[in-house]
């Protein structure tokens, strides 16, 4: 078995995004930011039901090697799409104008501008070491350093506290939504902007307040292997949408804003005529209390114990949210009968990650069992990465 994808250094992510930008535009950067992808530890699917979740950053960044210029022109290019570089104007950057990865790398620039925010044009490299693609939040990590850079550059002053990087992050949520055209919820950016070292970013989507959760693993001797199914993942296709779209009808037929306000689950089932909706529901209030027991837990020391909430969790997903897949299900299954203490899948679902929260000296045990019983049914092998919670996005090189 091929070992963990190791996260680049600082030097390594910034040598290697400066070094793309000099060659694309002939002089190098102001600087490099970089901005985490995520794992969420629970609480999925419940970002756009005013619910709780509990993501933390991976050490596994995007970085963006960018420089202001004096006109309106923006330059995009990116070793993730080499063929697809970018030239264009402000302008012509914005909802319906550009697609693909243009709308993550350039959506920051339209949404800070509509919020009131003067910028200028600019030239930006992009190189990552989040894998695509694998409901790690590799495009929220693009839209959020390409932001902390827009921010620094032309003197916005919003990274310099946790206020200004909800802001930014708020940002970054309307280039998904609106510019790349991709309904998710606002997680993954404030896990990416938002989240400190060791600890787990405790988010209420009600108000976008958060709270940092300490999550020492190593102390505990635990560590939480992220495995990357290699299952094709798309959040732009109408599954999640439609999740969405049953929750925001199941609210309004139970009279409420968000599901969060769900107090009494059976009643609401009971009021509820579409049998899918009922499901939709008894995931999202059932998954916002485990978040709220996680929390508990870990706050009491008691982190060996949160295995069974990933466990329901994983269910929850599966037989209540149908959101998982096989190889979701295969690598959960495996992990679990390796002696992981808990797993679950991570994110949007329908392919991408899961997570399995592990003894530290039975990770490449845990891995080497779902990485056979990948084997066994003719997939590819599985990515492996090791999580610790990693801070969210900073500038990590001046010129
Ligand atoms: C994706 C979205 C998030 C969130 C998760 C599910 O990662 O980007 O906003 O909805 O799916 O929890």
């Amino acid at each position: 078995m091929t070992g963990p994808l190791l996260a680049w250094s600082d030097a390594e992510g910034a040598a290697r995004a400066g070094a793309l930008f000099t060659a694309a535009f002939g002089a190098p950067p102001d600087g490099v930011w970089a901005s985490p992808g995520r794992v969420n530890l629970i609480g999925e699917h419940v970002d756009y039901n005013g619910g709780l979740c509990l993501p933390m950053a991976l050490p596994h960044r995007t970085f963006a090697a960018v420089r202001r210029r004096d006109d309106d022109v923006v330059r995009l290019v990116s070793s993730l799409a080499p063929d697809e570089a970018w030239a264009g104007t402000l302008g012509g950057i914005g909802p319906g104008l550009v697609g693909g990865w243009v709308g993550y790398a350039g959506g920051p620039a339209w949404a800070l501008a509509q919020a009131g925010h003067a910028l200028g044009g600019f030239d930006a490299a992009i190189d990552s070491c989040v894998p695509l693609g694998s409901g790690l939040s590799s495009s929220a990590a693009v839209e959020c350093a390409v932001a902390l850079a827009l921010d620094e550059l032309f003197v916005l002053g919003l990274a310099g506290s946790d206020e200004g990087r909800a802001a930014l992050a708020a940002a970054c949520v309307r280039a998904e939504n609106e510019v790349a055209g991709a309904p998710t919820g606002g997680m993954d950016q404030a896990a990416s902007l938002r989240a400190t070292a060791g600890h787990a970013l405790l988010l209420d989507t009600v108000d976008h307040s958060v709270a940092q959760v300490p999550f020492d693993l190593t102390t505990a001797g635990l560590a939480l292997l992220v495995i990357d199914t290699r299952a094709e993942h798309a959040l732009v296709d109408g599954q999640y949408a439609a999740r969405r779209a049953a929750c925001h009808a199941a609210a309004a037929r139970l009279g409420v804003a968000t599901l969060r306000e769900v107090t009494d689950l059976d009643a609401a089932l009971a009021a509820l005529p579409d049998p899918v909706e009922q499901m939709r529901v008894r995931h999202v209030v059932t998954e916002i209390a485990r978040v709220e027991q996680f929390v508990a837990l870990v706050g009491e020391g008691r982190v060996r114990e949160v295995g069974p909430l990933m466990d329901a969790s994983h269910e929850s997903l599966r037989v209540d949210y149908e959101v998982s897949c096989d190889e979701l299900d295969v690598a959960v299954a495996a992990a679990r009968a390796a002696g992981a203490l808990g797993a679950r899948m991570t994110g949007g679902g329908f392919g991408g990650s899961a997570i399995a929260l592990v003894e530290a000296g039975r990770a490449d045990a845990v891995a080497a069992e779902v990485a056979q019983a990948f084997a066994e049914r003719g997939w590819r092998p599985p990515g492996i990465l090791l999580a610790s919670p990693s801070p969210g996005g900073a500038r990590v090189a001046s010129p």
